[in-house]
């Protein structure tokens, strides 16, 4: 069932201010879900890792949304306000910096009403942190892990705070492969074996299935707050891909064949992030009836593997991830 995200509320930031903090909201499936919000009125925080890149991005998503909006009937430039954009720092590999982004982003805002947690990596060779976590699985799970629960109490308190807004929204952008983590689901695996391009992708899948996972569970603890998962479609020219089309001599044929599939199977950036633009903006959405919920492309709903589902994993990747944060000294309050 496709949808029009026009038909979605415009808000006036003068009178309903409501933000929204979107990582990784420079490049992909995030820029063309930033530029929606700021179509519709939302004071958007663009959080990543290189300031010039977000910079240039905030430029281009102005631009954008210009053009977009010189297509408007006189009415509708009336009563559509565009929000506004803002660059907030954080290096998803780097714990401490994803706890001075929270400090940063709560000296300059008392309220949050969407979290988007969509920056990922993909295809990286093996390689630890200086929190001494995987790197996939840190980018992809364990910072936007403590992200999220570290800005929790602040979208609580938002949620008390403007009932009249509907419940504040939690979005993780998973995948698709996140079918490639098996049975046995441990995330103390590190799947450290060669040839990369082979457990490369067992260690993606296990991240964003940890990532679906901890969704789930905060729909249970959190009911109050709608948290949700997206597949976005296949996207085959983003970034994420440039490890493999970057590799000497085989690069090339990398990039052909991601092409071919991409022409046959996939969809554009702007098309992915319709599926995080419905879960973000959708009023008909309801904390009561979808929170813990996965959307595929177009925010069809869909179901994720069985493994994704059992509540048994979710349960210890939960306690596995608060022990393990704790042991570096970033302790969660767990309310238990
Ligand atoms: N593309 C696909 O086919 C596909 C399929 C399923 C799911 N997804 C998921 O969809 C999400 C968006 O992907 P995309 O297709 O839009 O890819 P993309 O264009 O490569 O975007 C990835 C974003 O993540 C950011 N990022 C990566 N590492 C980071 C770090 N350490 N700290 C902060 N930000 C970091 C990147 O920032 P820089 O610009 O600084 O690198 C970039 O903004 C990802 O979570 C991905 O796993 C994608």
């Amino acid at each position: 069932m496709s949808f029009d995200s026009s038909e979605f509320p415009f808000l006036n930031p003068a009178t309903d201010r409501r933000v929204a903090i979107i990582t990784g909201g420079n490049s992909g499936v995030g820029f063309y879900t930033v530029l929606q919000l700021y179509l519709h009125g939302y004071i958007v925080y663009i959080a990543g890792r290189s300031k010039s890149r977000c910079q240039k991005s905030i430029k281009e998503l102005k631009k954008k949304a210009m053009a977009i909006r010189s297509s408007y009937s006189a009415e509708q430039a009336s009563s559509r306000y565009r929000g506004d954009l803002h660059f907030l720092e954080v290096d998803l590999s780097v714990l401490n910096s994803v706890v001075r982004a929270v400090e940063t982003f709560k000296s300059m805002e008392d309220h949050l009403h969407i979290l988007v947690n969509n920056a990922g990596a993909m295809a990286l060779p093996y390689s630890v942190t200086c929190d001494n976590f995987e790197i996939l699985l840190q980018t992809n799970y364990i910072s936007p892990f403590l992200l999220t629960t570290k800005l929790l109490p602040m979208l609580e308190k938002t949620g008390d705070k403007f009932p009249k807004s509907g419940p504040p929204r939690i979005v993780y952008l998973s995948s698709v492969g996140h079918q490639l983590a098996f049975s046995y689901f441990k995330l103390s695996n590190t799947f450290n074996y060669r040839p990369n391009f082979v457990f490369t992708w067992l260690r993606y899948g296990m991240a964003k299935t940890a990532g679906i996972h901890f969704m789930k569970m905060l729909a249970l603890r959190n009911p109050k707050i709608l948290c949700m998962t997206v597949h976005p479609g296949l996207v085959m020219n983003a970034n994420l891909f440039t490890y493999f089309t970057r590799l000497p001599l085989v690069g090339l044929l990398f990039w052909c064949m991601f092409q071919i599939f991409g022409y046959f199977f996939g969809v554009t950036s702007e098309e992915g992030a319709r599926a995080v633009i419905k879960c973000t903006l959708d009023p008909q959405l309801r904390a009561e009836d979808d929170n813990g919920k996965y959307f595929g492309v177009e925010g069809k709903e869909a179901v994720p593997s069985s493994v994704a589902r059992n509540m048994d994993y979710a349960a210890r990747t939960w306690i596995w991830t608060i022990h393990q944060l704790n042991e570096r000294g970033f302790i969660i309050p767990t309310n238990d």
